[in-house]
């Protein structure tokens, strides 16, 4: 491996990406070589409501200005994934102090499977209390996400709020 070059892992379900993520991508892109958004195939939560592929396309779009970052996906552990890849550190976000209770464990945890840390960014004030849960129940009761989600997003859950009103 380049020393220069660090290669940061940022995983998540991005079930859909907001812009919270957005700006832990751009912030994560600006302090590591290579930065790889990786996708879980299944989230551990809930089933997703956007498919595998519109979650890697809406992220792929709003990643386009970024040339060091590359989407990808996996399936089962994180830790697998992050030796397979060979990569040097895990990027979170941290919005609230709760969060922090089970990303400790989680990082430990990770650590000790696969011996890559993971590195915290705190999420911008701006975007503390916003999460894809919360959006999603805003947005499919009808409020208005567009301050809380990039524009790409914005359109595939138009779209997909169309889909389910037919069905
Ligand atoms: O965006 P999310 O839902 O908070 O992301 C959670 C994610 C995908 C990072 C986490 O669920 C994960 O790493 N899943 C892969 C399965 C795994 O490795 N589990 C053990 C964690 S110690």
């Amino acid at each position: 491996m380049n020393p220069g070059i660090t290669r940061a892992i940022y995983p998540g379900s991005f079930d859909p990406p907001t812009n919270g993520h957005l700006d832990v991508i751009e912030r994560a892109a600006r302090a590591f070589g290579e930065l790889v958004v990786a996708v879980v195939v299944n989230p551990q939560k809930r089933s997703p409501m956007f498919t595998l592929e519109e979650r890697k396309r809406m992220l792929a779009e709003c990643v386009a200005h970024l040339p060091n970052v590359r989407v990808d996906h996996f399936r089962g552990l994180l830790a697998d994934y992050v030796r397979a890849q060979e990569a040097d550190v895990i990027v979170k976000g941290l919005r609230v102090v709760s969060d922090f209770e089970t990303e400790m464990s989680t990082a430990l945890m990770n650590r000790s499977l696969s011996n890559v840390d993971t590195l915290f960014l705190m999420s911008d004030a701006r975007y503390s209390f916003v999460s894809s849960s919360l959006v999603k129940e805003v947005f499919f009761l009808g409020g208005d996400v567009a301050p809380f989600v990039p524009f790409p997003v914005l359109n595939v859950m138009s779209t997909k709020r169309s889909a389910l009103l037919k069905t």
